[in-house]
Parts: structure tokens; C-alpha cells; sequence
């Protein structure tokens, strides 16, 4: 069997080593990878839609599991049905509740979802007068994909003014900017629900915390993820119940009202405030490096999970009910720009659990080509032991200029 991942990131790598894992005689090819696929499977590049469907007929790939957002906003799945190939993501449509946050926003009112109040604006006069009677702090959101460098904590009137300036006037952010959010800011913690769709019902995933701020304490800009545990402490059996009754079902029941069912990931970025969930943002991928985190935990074949989602079969997870701690080995100067191509030391260590996030293989040297290099991920039986195990793990692993939190795991 040949199965084909899109990606090059340590979501991909994870994804990977979890299908190799229960599934040794899969072929595993990567679009684009990273030095850390390569070890496990064939790097490949193409980076069109159409090189991709090229590349899955002639290479007969049974199976296509897509990673990061933006091929499938483009339209990646509904290219692969057109053509009859399996593939594991929404289509277009459905990868819109991710690609456009007005959509999103104006699904979940609709839905009754619970969300954040919000005001939508495209001209930037009407944007600023709405601002005059606000109260701060509050949010502004680019309602396009953006990298995670899309949403904006305002803390008063004039920071919030020359956000609005940049994004509808400037176009700081280009088209991904063209329409903005503003919405209510919410005080409580965030759970990222990872569940797999399979045309007809939705099946969560173990919950997790995703730590998005670049230093410790959350403070300082938003990154992709600095590291993540599973399952989230915070997520207790009430706040479940509130998120299946007043998230999940009405997004269930928007999907099938719409027609926008699919088989692939939903992700739902929640805020919890006094027990209450309210959602942020769907994400209509595997998180990163909430996957990461999240897969060590999972005693099912991943890989089956996948062709039954596809299939439109039931689904059933199996969990180890251990801890995981993910931490993020990033890049001096990340998320703003930073130096590649340092020598990664520590690797070898073969004690360490880790995935490649960005860095190329030479032979068997890694050096550093992105801003999230290396996470290092350890289970134990408590948070405090999967912690401590992760940060033994980190102090073996070096390169110049490496930056993580220290607050991992840390509630
Ligand atoms: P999003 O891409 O919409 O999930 O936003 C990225 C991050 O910004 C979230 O993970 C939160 O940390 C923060 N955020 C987004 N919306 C809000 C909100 N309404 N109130 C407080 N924080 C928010
Ligand atoms: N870690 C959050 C995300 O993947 O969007």
C-alpha cells in the first residue's frame, strides 16, 4: 500500500512515523517532507494541485492524507474526486470554515455555535467608526489564511485604529486581509479538539492545549504552537459535555444542512470561560504540534481510522490513558525571521522522542531550515512526569541561537 502525505512540517512527520508504526509495509512518500520524513519514506517535490494528482496516479498512491490548510482551500479534494483518488480532507467548501473566518462566523450564528460577538467590515471608515464605542481590549482577525500572523489582541483605541489602517487600507496581510473580524475578547483557557470526520458524524480526539505565545507566562506574539500537552488538564467532563452539546452537535448539524460533510479533520479552537465553551476558529487540519502530541496517545492503527473516515464506516479510538508533553525547538528570531542552517547536535541520543519540524538531513546530520525545528515529545503516567521527561530530553538536544519555553505543561 502507498500512502501519500502533504506537508513538511512535524505534524507530517508525526502523522508518519504513527502510520509506519502500526503499519510497516506502507510506502510512505511526502510532499514536500522534511530531513525527517526522508528517514521513513520518500520526499517528493510537487507543489501544485495538479503535480500532486499527477504524481498520486502515476505512482498508483492508495491513499493522500493532507496536512496544512492552504492546498486544501484551493481545492486539493474536490481535484482528487474528480480524478476517482482516495483522500483524506474537506473539500473546498468545508475547508472555507477555515479559510474564510467571516464564513465561519456567519455558519456558526446561524448554527447556534457559541462563539465570541463579532462585526464584520470590508471599508475601513465604517470599521473605525465602529470602533468609537467599543470597549478594550478586543480582537481584530483577518478573515483570510494568514499563517497564524492573522489575529491581533488590542489592548486600546489607537493600537486598534492603526490595525484596522493596515490590514483594510495598507493590506499588510494582502487578500487575506480584504475583510476583518472584530470581535469580543474572551478571558479563560483555550482547548484544541482534534476529531475526524467520516461523512456523516464527527469523532473527537483526546482533548489538548496548544501554548501559542512565543515566551513563557503567554506572553509576546502568537506562533504556530511552542509545544502542547494531551489531554488537556483543564478539560474536565462538564466542559466535554458542554462542548458536545453546544459545539459539536449544532456544527454536525450545520454541516449536514449545508451539504458540506467530508471525511478529513475538524479542528475546534476553544475558549473556556466559567465551564462554558465558546468556539474560536475551526481548523480544518490536524493541528501542529497538537498531532504531535496527540498520536503517541492513540492505541488504534491510525492508518484504518483514516480508510474507515473515507469509507464513511464507523470509527473507534482506542487511547492509552498516559500523558504526552510536546516542546518546540525553535529558531533564534522566531516567529519573525530568523537563520537557518545550523547543525543540530543531540540527535542520536537514541533515549529521545522526537519529530522533525524543520530541518534537512545531510547525511546523517540535521541542520536547521525553518522556524519550528525539532519537538521533542515524552508520555509518562502524570503530566509531571511526561514534563520532566521532555525537558531531560530537551537539555541533550542543541544548535546555535535555539530558543523553547521553559513552561510547558505548566498550569
Ligand atoms: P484563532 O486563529 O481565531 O484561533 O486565534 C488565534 C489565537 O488568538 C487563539 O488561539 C487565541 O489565543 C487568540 N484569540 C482569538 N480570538 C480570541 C478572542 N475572541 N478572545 C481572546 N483570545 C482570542
Ligand atoms: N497549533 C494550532 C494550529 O495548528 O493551528
Amino acid at each position: 500500500m502507498k500512502v501519500l502525505i502533504i506537508g513538511n512540517g512535524g505534524r507530517e512527520h508525526a502523522i508518519g512515523i504513527k502510520i509506519k508504526k502500526d503499519n510497516p509495509h506502507v510506502d510512505l512518500f511526502f510532499a514536500l517532507g522534511n530531513g525527517g520524513t526522508a528517514s521513513i519514506g520518500k520526499n517528493i517535490d510537487i507543489r501544485s494541485i495538479d503535480e500532486i494528482v499527477h504524481f498520486a496516479m502515476v505512482e498508483n498512491i492508495d491513499i493522500t492524507i493532507v496536512g496544512s490548510e492552504t492546498l486544501l482551500v484551493e481545492g486539493i479534494v474536490d481535484k482528487f474526486n474528480e480524478h476517482h483518488l482516495k483522500i483524506f480532507g474537506p473539500h473546498k467548501a468545508a475547508a472555507m470554515l477555515e479559510g474564510d473566518k467571516a464564513f465561519a462566523k456567519i455558519f456558526m450564528k446561524e448554527f447556534g455555535i457559541r462563539t465570541a460577538n463579532y462585526d464584520a467590515f470590508t471599508d475601513v471608515e465604517e470599521a473605525l467608526r465602529f470602533l468609537n464605542n467599543q470597549k478594550f481590549p478586543l480582537v481584530i482577525k483577518a478573515t483570510g489564511l494568514a499563517a497564524g500572523k492573522g489575529v491581533f489582541i488590542i489592548k486600546d483605541f489607537q493600537e486598534a485604529t492603526k490595525c484596522v489602517i493596515e490590514l483594510l487600507s495598507d493590506y499588510t496581510l494582502g487578500d487575506a486581509g480584504n475583510e476583518i473580524i472584530i470581535e469580543e475578547f474572551l478571558q479563560g483557557f483555550e482547548v484544541s479538539i482534534l476529531s475526524v470526520c467520516n461523512n456523516n458524524k464527527i469523532y473527537p480526539l483526546i482533548s489538548a492545549k496548544d501554548h501559542k505565545k512565543i515566551f513563557d507566562n503567554d506572553q509576546g506574539p502568537n506562533t504556530g504552537g511552542m509545544g502542547a500537552v494531551a489531554p488537556n488538564p483543564l478539560y474536565s467532563d462538564i466542559i466535554q459535555q458542554d462542548f458536545e452539546d453546544n459545539i459539536l452537535a449544532p456544527t454536525l448539524r450545520g454541516l449536514k444542512e449545508r451539504r458540506l460533510l467530508f471525511s478529513g479533520v475538524i479542528f475546534f479552537g476553544l475558549m473556556v470561560v466559567n465551564n462554558i465553551c465558546y468556539l474560536l476558529e475551526y481548523n480544518m487540519r490536524m493541528g501542529d504540534p497538537e498531532t504531535q502530541t496527540i498520536l503517541p496517545l492513540l492505541k488504534s492503527n491510525f492508518l484504518d481510522t483514516i480508510k474507515h473516515a473515507i469509507s464513511g464506516d464507523e470509527i473507534y479510538l482506542d487511547w492509552d490513558n498516559h500523558t504526552s508533553c510536546c516542546v518546540v525547538l525553535a529558531s533564534k528570531g522566531y516567529p519573525y525571521s530568523y537563520e537557518t542552517n545550523k547543525e543540530i547536535m543531540g540527535l542520536n541520543n537514541t533515549d529521545i522522542n522526537y519529530v522533525i519540524a524543520g530541518a534537512n538531513k545531510v547525511g546523517n546530520d540535521y541542520f536547521t531550515s525553518g522556524g519550528r525545528v525539532v519537538n521533542i515529545i515524552e508520555t509518562g503516567d502524570t503530566l509531571i512526569e511526561a514534563r520532566t521527561k521532555a525537558y531531560n530530553a530537551v537539555n541533550k538536544v542543541n544548535f546555535e541561537g535555539v530558543y523553547f519555553r521553559s513552561d510547558i505543561g505548566v498550569i
